[in-house]
């Protein structure tokens, strides 16, 4: 295969969003979607986080937010709730976040930052969530489409790494309806040390 260019390389040297991250989507049976994902096109379950309250609403809401990887590290996602499909969202007019969005990777928190600044000042709304395992900025383009900004925080690697070993255990736990929050730094991630 022929090498990227040295103009191609530059080029990308500038680019503050660095790659995909993940692309997120609602199912309504995880189960099939973990068999499809990871029997079928062998992409591993790396995470099922359970979460009890909705992020964009604060209210209580059970819900679980699986990741099957791809070999960059990139991921699908998938959110499936307790209560069926969930409709309500804070943000009037817009698209529910765990109907869909896609999230891009940034370098830092301060580039989450810098791009919360740039929406503000270009007159878009934005909302920031800290997962605890990431953290991150949602907006919306002119289409409609909700994207993500995310970057990694201090224990990613750790957490992700936690929840790898322990993601199958914690999907048949939660349909098998044990609904606890097993997401402990969500919300948390300014208080991880920096190494
Ligand atoms: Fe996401």
């Amino acid at each position: 295969m022929t090498a990227e260019s040295e103009e191609t390389v530059a080029r990308r040297k500038d680019i503050k969003v660095r790659q995909f991250h993940h692309h997120a989507f609602r199912t309504n049976d995880m189960e099939a979607t973990r068999k499809f994902y990871e029997d079928v096109l062998g992409m591993p379950m790396i995470g099922v986080f359970v979460e009890t309250t909705d992020p964009v609403t604060e209210k209580p809401s059970n819900y679980i937010h699986a990741f099957f990887e791809m070999a960059d590290g990139s991921a699908l996602a998938f959110f499936q709730f307790q209560e069926g499909l969930y409709k309500e969202t804070a943000i009037k007019g817009n698209q529910d976040p765990f109907d869909h969005h896609i999230a891009l990777e940034v370098e830092s928190k301060d580039a989450v930052m810098t791009y919360r600044d740039k929406l503000v000042a270009a007159g878009y709304d934005h909302m920031l969530i800290d997962h605890g395992y990431c953290y991150s900025i949602y907006m919306h383009d002119p289409n409609g489409m909700q994207v993500e900004l995310t970057t990694k925080v201090p224990k990613t690697v750790e957490i992700m790494e936690k929840h790898a070993k322990t993601a199958h255990a914690d999907l048949e736990k939660w349909l098998a309806g044990v609904t606890e929050a097993n997401n402990e730094f969500r919300r948390l991630s300014d208080q991880q040390p920096a190494n």
